[in-house]
Formats: structure tokens, C-alpha cells, sequence
């Protein structure tokens, strides 16, 4: 991203895409690098001309703009797309964004409007990578961020964050916070039989945001566990106000004053997901034996590379391990090119029982071969070693009325 901004132009209407240039001819730090008539076209010449920005129409023939959103968000999501919608194409719109599209504008654009947009976005994907090239200064004494994460629903991200950050807790007896960034399905509250009131939705509309005093008065307790908890908002709508910068701060704020933070995330590269990744010391990439889900975690894996994401940063986590699956842990590895960092069994009913409850499994059935699994992972992430006293717990099965 040096010199001028590079501009592609995509419309399946010649004279909408002639007046789109002639707003852009006149400013010298832009260049208009190719025109494409629909999204098929869009998509080659994304890969071709690698612009920085895309002014994308929606309704076009042969692909529409948010298919070809989707396709070059995930193959080139360097590239900044800017929907130009007409009114009332909300749905479309809400479609686009969620494709990975960074900002919309109705048609037809005003010269300033449009100018200050694509400058916006431009500035943001900059930002966004110098934030992944620039180390961190070494002496800062901050939090490790563990950001649990898949292509794939379903798979056992919740289950997973839910539980990590629970052994981690406990193994380490450090101040640990677990935080909900699925923000429209969030489970992380039911999975530890909490009710909240006020959430992260609430808390982005606080002006001292950067507080730490403030973040903190919006973290749930959970005394079984000694975990603190940034619940996700209560109803699917809320989470439209909450934006990436917000969370770009709670999680600094909360890397600051926390020694570990557990961040749950859902399966796509929005804006939301990529700031929890990008803020991550470890990427824990959740993936199951089954073709599927296989074929996403390696598009996955191919998009984090493309984000210069290094891979010492991320580790595979294979869940729901069976040996009778006809897909190997061996041809998991050999078909994604990466090694699996720690393999979880399938354990459906303490698993769901867990659940039910509302008390993780490494609390209620520490010894359990899946909370085995959990520790060790935990004592991998931390560095902590392992001791007899760890799997003893505090006696909270029995409590529980575990075996
Ligand atoms: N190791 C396991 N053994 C058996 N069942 C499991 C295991 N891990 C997760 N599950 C079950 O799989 C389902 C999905 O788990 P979970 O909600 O944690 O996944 P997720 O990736 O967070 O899903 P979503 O994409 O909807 O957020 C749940 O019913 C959970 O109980
Ligand atoms: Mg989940």
C-alpha cells in the first residue's frame, strides 16, 4: 500500500462506471487501476491488479456483488470493498456487509462523500496491517490473549474458550477473563449458568470506554470458577453497535489489567472476529474429522497466511476426536498442512450435561480424558508445568455431584 490509492470499479453499467471514474480523475492521490462489469470479472481483476479499494455495485448479472464480496474478502482481505448501493436494497446491504464488505454508499455517490469513504477505508486496512507488522514493545508487562476460533459453526469454539479459560484459572490461579465475541449467538454466559444484565453492548456506549475502571464494572463474576466474564449482548439486534475499535480497546484495557484473556469468537472474518485475531498472542483454530469442516479450517488457515498472521501463532485444535470418523488425524494434517496441537475426545455426554448445567467439565469432571486434554492444553498456552494438584481440583466434582 504505497503511492496512490488503486481503484477498481465494478458496475454492470458502462455510464455509471464512466461517471464513478470522472469523480476519482481529479485527485491526485487516487488512481483508477480497471473497470469490471460484474462480479466474476470483479474477482479476476482483484487478483490481477490487487487494488486497494473496490467500489462494488450489487445487483449485476453473471455474479452479484456480494457473492464476489465474499469470494475477495477471503482471498484478498487486504483489499477494502465499498458497496454502492441504491435505496432500499437494506437487506442486500446487510448481506454485503457480513460478505466482508468495509463501508457502503448510496448511489449516486457525492464527490466528497465518496472521496472521504474510500480514504476512511483505505486508512484503516493500513492501519490494520502496520498493527500486525509492528512488534509490541518488549518491556510492556501485559496479558496473553487466547482467541478461540474456526471457519466452521458448531464445531466447539464455545466449548472449547468456555472450559480453556476455566484451566487456565485454575491451573494458574491468575487474574483469567473470558470474553463473548459471538456477538449475535453468544453462549458463553449459559455455558456458566449466568444471566447478565448489562453487556458489551451496553458497555460501548460508555464514554470513558478506555477506563480500565469502567471495562471492569461490566465483567460478571463466576465464583466456581474465579473467572470474570464479558458476556455477549442479550438479543442478536443489540450487537449492530458495537464496532471493531470498541472492541480493539475493551481488549487492550483488558490485556492490561488481565494476565490472561480467552476471547470466543464466530466462524467468519468480519471486522469483530479479525481484531480478536489480529489482538492474539495464539489463535486456537477448532477443527472436527469430518470433509467439511476440513475444507473451511484450510481456507481458514490460507486467509490468516494471507494476513501475514505468522504460524507460530496459531495452533490446531482437533475436537470430537473418534477413531471411527474415516478421516484421520494423520489425514487431517497431511490434507490443511498443519499439525494438530492437541486432540480433544469426543465426549457428547458430559459434554452436553456440562452444558445443561452450567459448570464446565474441567470443574465438575477434572479427571475426565477431555479435561485431561484441557489442562494440558492450558499448561501449553501458559508455560505453567504441570502438578498432581492440578487434575485433585478442589473436590468440586463431588460437590457437583460428579463421579
Ligand atoms: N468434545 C465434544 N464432544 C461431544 N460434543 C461436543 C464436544 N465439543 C462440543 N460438543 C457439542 O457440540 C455442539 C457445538 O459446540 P459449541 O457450541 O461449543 O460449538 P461452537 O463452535 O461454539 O458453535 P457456534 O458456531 O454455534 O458458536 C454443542 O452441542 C456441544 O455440546
Ligand atoms: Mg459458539
Amino acid at each position: 500500500m504505497t503511492g496512490k490509492i488503486k481503484v477498481l470499479v465494478v458496475d454492470d453499467i458502462a455510464d455509471t462506471r464512466e461517471n464513478l471514474r470522472r469523480l476519482l480523475q481529479f485527485d491526485s492521490e487516487i488512481e483508477v487501476v480497471g473497470e469490471a462489469a460484474n462480479g466474476e470479472e470483479a474477482v479476476i481483476f482483484a487478483r490481477n491488479l490487487l487494488p486497494d479499494i473496490i467500489l462494488m455495485d450489487i445487483n449485476m448479472p453473471v455474479m452479484d456483488g456480494i457473492q464476489a464480496t465474499s469470494k475477495i474478502s477471503l482471498e484478498f482481505p487486504q483489499i477494502g470493498v465499498i458497496i454502492l448501493s441504491v435505496q432500499g436494497e437494506q437487506e442486500y446491504l446487510r448481506k454485503a456487509m457480513s460478505a466482508g464488505a468495509r463501508d457502503y454508499l448510496t448511489k449516486p455517490p457525492g464527490s466528497d462523500d465518496l472521496l472521504r469513504t474510500i480514504r476512511q477505508v483505505y486508512e484503516n486496512e493500513k492501519l490494520r496491517l502496520q498493527m500486525l507488522t509492528i512488534p509490541e514493545e518488549p518491556q510492556r508487562k501485559s496479558g496473553q490473549i487466547f482467541s478461540v476460533f474456526s471457519t466452521k459453526g458448531g464445531v466447539g469454539k464455545s466449548t472449547i474458550a468456555v472450559n480453556l479459560a476455566a484451566a487456565i484459572a485454575q491451573i494458574s490461579g491468575k487474574k483469567t477473563v473470558i470474553v463473548d465475541l459471538d456477538l449475535q449467538f453468544g453462549d458463553v454466559a449459559m455455558l456458566l449458568d449466568l444471566v447478565p444484565r448489562r453487556t458489551v453492548s451496553d458497555l460501548v456506549s460508555e464514554p470513558d470506554l478506555l477506563e480500565p475502571k469502567t471495562v471492569e464494572s461490566y465483567l460478571l463474576n463466576h465464583p466456581l470458577s474465579g473467572l470474570k466474564v464479558l458476556p455477549a449482548p442479550i438479543r442478536p439486534e443489540y450487537a449492530e453497535v458495537v464496532h471493531n475499535n470498541h472492541i480493539e480497546n475493551i481488549l487492550t484495557v483488558l490485556k492490561g489489567n488481565y494476565d490472561y484473556v480467552i476471547v470466543d469468537t464466530r466462524q467468519s472474518f468480519d471486522d469483530i472476529t479479525l481484531t480478536a485475531l489480529d489482538q492474539a498472542d495464539t489463535i486456537l483454530v477448532v477443527s472436527t474429522l469430518d470433509v467439511l469442516t476440513i475444507k473451511n479450517v484450510k481456507l481458514g488457515l490460507e486467509v490468516m497466511a494471507s494476513l501475514h498472521y505468522e504460524s507460530s501463532k496459531i495452533k490446531l485444535i482437533l475436537n470430537r476426536e473418534t477413531a471411527d470418523m474415516g478421516v484421520s488425524v494423520k489425514d487431517l494434517e497431511e490434507s490443511i498442512k498443519f499439525p494438530v496441537s492437541c486432540s480433544l475426545p469426543s465426549d457428547g455426554k458430559l459434554v452436553v450435561m456440562a452444558a445443561n448445567r452450567g459448570t464446565p467439565f474441567v470443574i465438575s469432571e477434572p479427571k475426565a480424558p477431555i479435561s485431561d486434554s484441557l489442562f494440558k492444553l492450558a499448561h501449553d498456552l501458559t508455560g505453567i508445568p504441570e502438578t498432581k494438584k492440578d487434575k485433585a481440583g478442589f473436590g468440586w466434582g463431588k460437590l457437583l455431584g460428579g463421579k
